[in-house]
């Protein structure tokens, strides 16, 4: 393995064998919610996407929607167990990286699913990080008005995050995710060992979402992850269980993001996002920035919601254990974070809806926080 790779638990055995890791079921059918959908989280999965799915699904025909560093690797065990179902796919590959997320490569991926015969009976199949699940579902949002998806992330941040909660969609020149669709998927499915490719840098930003859902969800998941050494595969498999489930719990209770619940996941990313963008999307990947947001949250929290310092402290170590950043670089241009945060939407009327903690495992929106706050916050960084 390279180097640079990670070989992110000690697990070895290769998907072509017997699955390693019986799958468990994350979420399902959680009654009275619009959405109904399970989560596979297991080893060897791959090569059982056609069973799972004749489980699932009714459809005969489908779209592969993936990237041009995940196909290469992935897509030919998925597109065989597909075969061997009874399934027939086409593989469309975009190119990787955040700029193939338009409604010009939305219309291409389109064009190749008419032109292929694909109709309303047939589903689509994201494989990739978050920048394919959201472009995939938003296809199969719209495609036919609306058909099947499911969800093969290979990232962990889309395995705790992007891929659970139904939010589909491309950026556009003027910001990120501002077209899309709520379009659930059907079937999500977790294979541990496709995170083994992954680069070191990609896999620990997962954990600052991870981080952040159990700041403000899950303190006994905090104290795991504050003596977290275990690296088997099975450790892994329950950590990313437990995301999901902290994930549609919240999501479930506001699966629009109308009333408020849902957006106490954006905890961290209102600097977080505007960490991002000050950056022009190069500097630091969106888990990193994140880790930044949680740390100016926490020190708005610290001051407007009497987050003890040593837990505040406590969080930061945390992000720190796991490789994220946790201070800015110096000459990093500060002033564009606040520039941000002052066009963010949620600055309406001189009021910022903000996200706080008053303690690890709790948290609540809050319009007591002031652009000066997050000022204060952004200097500490
Ligand atoms: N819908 C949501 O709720 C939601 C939530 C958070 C983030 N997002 C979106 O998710 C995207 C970020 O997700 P991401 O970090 O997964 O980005 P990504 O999909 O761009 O993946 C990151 C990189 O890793 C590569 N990669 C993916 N899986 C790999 C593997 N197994 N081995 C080796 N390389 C692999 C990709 O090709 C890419 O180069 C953004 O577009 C963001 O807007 C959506
Ligand atoms: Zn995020």
């Amino acid at each position: 393995m390279e180097r640079n790779r990670t070989s992110v638990y000690q697990h070895r055995s290769s998907h072509r064998h017997r699955p390693s890791l019986e799958p468990v079921i994350a979420l399902t059918k959680i009654t009275g919610l619009a959405f109904r959908y399970s989560a596979l989280v297991g080893g060897a999965l791959l090569d059982q996407v056609g069973n799972y799915t004749r489980r699932y699904l009714a459809g005969q025909t489908c779209a592969i929607i993936s990237d041009s560093n995940v196909a290469p690797t992935y897509a030919d065990c998925i597109r065989k167990s597909l075969v061997s179902a009874g399934f027939r796919s086409i593989l469309i590959t975009i190119p990787a990286g955040e700029t193939s997320k338009t409604l010009r490569q939305v219309g291409a991926i389109c064009d190749r699913m008419i032109a292929a015969g694909l109709d309303r009976r047939s589903f689509v199949i994201g494989l990739g990080g978050g920048m394919i699940g959201d472009i995939s579902g938003f296809v199969a949002a719209i495609y036919h008005r609306g058909i099947p998806h499911i969800q093969i992330p290979t990232t962990l941040l889309a395995m705790v995050d992007s891929s659970i909660g139904g939010k589909t969609g491309v950026d556009t020149r003027d910001g990120k995710n501002l077209i899309g669709a709520f379009h659930q998927p059907s079937l999500v499915i977790d294979d541990l060992d496709v995170l083994k490719t992954l680069r070191r840098r990609q896999f620990n930003q997962g954990f600052a979402e991870i981080i952040k859902h159990a700041v403000i969800a899950d303190p006994k998941m905090f104290r795991s992850l504050q003596s977290w050494e275990a690296r088997a595969a099975s450790a892994l498999q329950w950590l990313i269980k437990r995301n999901i489930e902290i994930k549609s719990r919240i999501v479930a209770k506001d699966e629009r993001d109308r009333t408020g619940q849902r957006a106490l996941l954006n905890f961290g990313h209102t600097v977080g996002h505007a960490i991002e963008r000050a950056g022009s999307y190069r500097k630091f990947l969106h888990g990193e920035a994140v880790s930044l947001g949680i740390v100016a949250a926490c020190a708005i929290s610290v001051k407007r919601a009497a987050l003890r310092p040593d837990q505040r402290a406590a969080i930061v170590d945390l992000l720190a254990r796991f490789g994220l950043p946790t201070r800015l670089p110096q000459n990093f241009p500060r002033r564009k974070i606040l520039d941000t945060v002052k066009f963010d939407k949620k600055f309406e009327s001189g009021k910022i809806r903000f996200v706080v903690t008053p303690r690890i495992g709790v948290a609540y929106l809050t319009d007591d926080v002031t652009l000066e706050d997050i000022r204060e916050a952004v200097e500490q960084l």
